[in-house]
């Protein structure tokens, strides 16, 4: 894949190749991420951070990996912020944008939206979430994060074991994190989740083509005793038809201390997108985990920055210049 210039939509466009590439630049962005050095290698350049569905981490760690390569940011916040309530259309939208930005990353409810705003841009455009179809930076930063913590076990990407719980239907991190797992072999994948909320057969589908040996199931005891990574999502409940059909699955597939130490392996690694729902009636992941050192959330969070400087180094073509324009701090 050339990145420069390039739009990213969607993890189909990634060969393992340049999954290995953007860990690479990743790495090499943890001084700059932890103040170490600085540099203004973007210096001059904006990023247009467009969300129109709430976001926390991807909206700001998205600004913030712009802000530690040295540029700016210029932020749209839900829809009733933007023109397109006064019914401008994407296409407008994404040339108007487009003249005053260096790149963009959007976030929309509509599956096919960002896609469909990219066609119009001219400059580069990043999914950072569309509907429920694909989060293609959170897989990739989760994927950084698995590597990571089995690098400290001795294991490698190659014959994980993964189980993905939870609202698999609606989770567009999952679905991005299906297609990435597809580019390495021998994964075991066990998928657990009401029936309503199974993973979309084309990503199974895609798996099992992939070699992959793939588990469905509603049971989550048995899903969690022989695995590397939990990885854990919450009930999406903005894809629901109503609160109400969204509370029928809340609290089905919680994980909390005492299942994890009845059921995992020691060393089970605990992942999730987040937000994770904190009500104690609902929550699939509960605070009783905090103090588990397997629990890699927030490491997860930590190294979305580093994988989204690396994007933003290697579209704007600045990865071997990030240096050239740094200092020490
Ligand atoms: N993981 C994730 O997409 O979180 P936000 O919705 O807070 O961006």
């Amino acid at each position: 894949m050339n990145f420069t210039g390039s739009h990213i939509l969607s993890i189909e466009q990634f060969e393992r190749a340049d999954i290995q590439r953007v860990f690479d630049v990743a790495d090499a962005m943890e001084p700059y991420a932890l103040r170490r050095r600085v540099t203004r290698v973007l210096e001059g350049a904006i990023l247009g951070n467009m969300f129109f569905e709430p976001s926390t981490r991807t909206r700001v760690s998205f600004g913030s990996a712009f802000n530690l390569l040295g540029g700016d940011v210029r932020e749209t916040t839900g829809f009733e912020s933007s023109s397109i309530t006064k019914g401008e259309s994407l296409y407008d939208t994404a040339r108007v944008l487009s003249g005053y930005s260096d790149v963009i990353c959007m976030r929309h409810p509509a599956a096919g939206s960002v896609a469909e705003f990219a066609q119009a841009s001219r400059v580069p455009v990043i999914n950072g979430g569309d509907g429920a179809n694909e989060h293609p930076t959170q897989a990739l930063l989760d994927l950084y994060t698995i590597r990571k913590e089995l690098r400290s076990k001795g294991r490698t990407l190659d014959g994980l074991r993964i189980a993905m719980i939870g609202d698999l239907k609606h989770g567009r991190t999952v679905h991005s994190l299906c297609k990435l797992l597809c580019l390495f072999d021998r994964v075991q994948v066990t998928l657990v989740s009401p029936q309503e909320l199974s993973m979309p057969e084309y990503l199974v589908e895609g798996l099992r083509n992939a070699g992959h040996q793939v588990v469905v199931t509603d049971n989550l005891q048995t899903s969690i005793s022989r695995i590397d990574i939990a990885y854990s999502t919450r009930i999406q409940e903005e894809r629901f038809t109503s609160k109400n059909e969204a509370d029928l699955y809340r609290g089905r597939f919680r994980l909390n201390q005492s299942i994890y130490t009845e059921y995992c392996e020691p060393n089970t690694v605990i992942m999730h997108p987040l937000p994770r729902d904190s009500r104690q009636e609902a929550n699939e992941l509960d605070n009783d985990l905090n103090a588990n050192p397997n629990l890699a959330i927030f490491r997860q969070t930590d190294n979305g920055v580093l994988v989204r400087m690396a994007l933003f180094a290697l579209v704007l073509d600045v990865v071997d210049q990030v240096e050239k324009y740094s200092r020490d701090v």
